[in-house]
């Protein structure tokens, strides 16, 4: 699953490009699904069909990223986020663009050290020696992520954009190991524009009209030194989301996965996540009203060039969704 990773995490895919991303998931999975259409918004919609009650899974293809929004004489490019761009996490790290051009990311000199790191400080220095120059290579309005390889650090992993191509990579590895053989109507959405308000997995349920519906993303942790108090960490298996920022998951729906793991053996912890939401939130909203709940990927350093996540969750992660389908699951909306 390590290659899969890698190339899904590797692609460019900010939040209106997911181009690249959709076709990568559209050769892996188009053998294990019955159906597959994109839609308007350029969601991939996959579908394994079976009896029973519509379950609809989503995972965001998108990814955070910059689009440049000036570009001064001497060839430095002003840019403005897409979705949750980190500062702090930026400098001097490397992003590319849709047509392969790649720049610095640089800061204006800082008065002193315990400044603030402010977006409206920050440039991107792509090489150019003019305005002219830098035109050429990267136009107003240009879209780019992070440039950053998969790193295999053996148990653990390291990469751009496991938010949210590891939910993509654990759908894939999903559908892998069903084999199409599900008991319950069965969709496996892939999203765009999940960065900039959750747009594709909003029109997408409207289409699909689940009757209940989960959301694969990545969580934050509170593991690493000095952490926020969050009993999320890396290796203690597949997180069930209860609570975040955008969503009460519905609780037939944590109930069912925390019984599905226990009968299955499959280590899960539970997820209350302060901020952030995942696509589970729109779509829980969407005609009327969808029972909604999410299984995260605990992930390190989120929205950064450089996330850390444990294979072990990832794989415990596959197991919840896969035994979660072997079942009927009309119950949990009787
Ligand atoms: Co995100
Ligand atoms: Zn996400």
């Amino acid at each position: 699953m390590k290659n899969l990773i890698k190339k899904l995490t590797e692609a460019f895919g900010p939040s209106g490009y997911e181009k690249k991303v959709r076709k990568l998931i559209y050769d892996e999975i188009k053998n294990y699904v019955d159906s597959t259409k994109t839609d308007k918004l350029g969601n991939l919609i996959t579908h394994i069909k079976g009896k029973g009650i519509k379950v609809m899974f989503a995972a965001h293809m998108d990814e955070i990223g910059v689009v440049t929004s000036y570009i001064d004489k001497n060839g430095f490019i002003r840019f403005s986020n897409v979705g949750g761009f980190f500062p702090v996490h930026s400098l001097t790290a490397r992003v590319i663009f849709a047509n392969g051009s790649v720049g610095v990311i640089g800061e204006e000199q800082r008065k002193t050290m315990s400044d603030p790191i402010e977006m409206k400080k920050l440039y991107i220095d792509i090489g150019a020696r003019n305005k002219k120059e830098a035109e050429k290579l990267v136009p107003i309005g240009s879209f780019g992520c992070y440039q950053r390889k998969f790193q295999d650090m053996g148990q653990r992993i390291t990469s751009k954009a496991f938010d949210d191509r590891i939910g993509c990579a654990v759908l894939i590895e999903a559908a892998k190991r069903l084999k199409q053989k599900v008991k319950n109507d069965t969709y496996f959405v892939f999203t765009t524009q999940e960065e900039v308000g959750l747009k594709g997995a909003r029109t997408s349920a409207f289409d699909v009209a689940p009757d209940i519906a989960l959301a694969i993303d990545v969580t934050g942790t509170g593991d690493t030194p000095d952490a926020k108090k969050m009993a999320v960490e890396l290796g203690g298996g597949a997180a069930i989301k209860v609570k975040d920022r955008g969503i009460v998951c519905d609780p037939r729906i944590v109930d069912a996965l925390i019984s599905t793991a226990k009968k299955n053996n499959i280590p899960y912890q539970l997820e209350v996540l302060e901020r952030g939401t995942t696509d589970a939130t729109a779509i829980q909203l969407t005609k009327g009203g969808v029972p909604a709940g999410a299984i995260s990927i605990p992930t390190r350093y989120v929205h950064s060039a450089s996330e850390v996540l444990d294979t072990d969750d990832v794989d415990a992660a596959v197991r919840l969704i896969v035994a979660f389908l072997k079942k009927d699951r009309s119950s949990i909306i009787d």
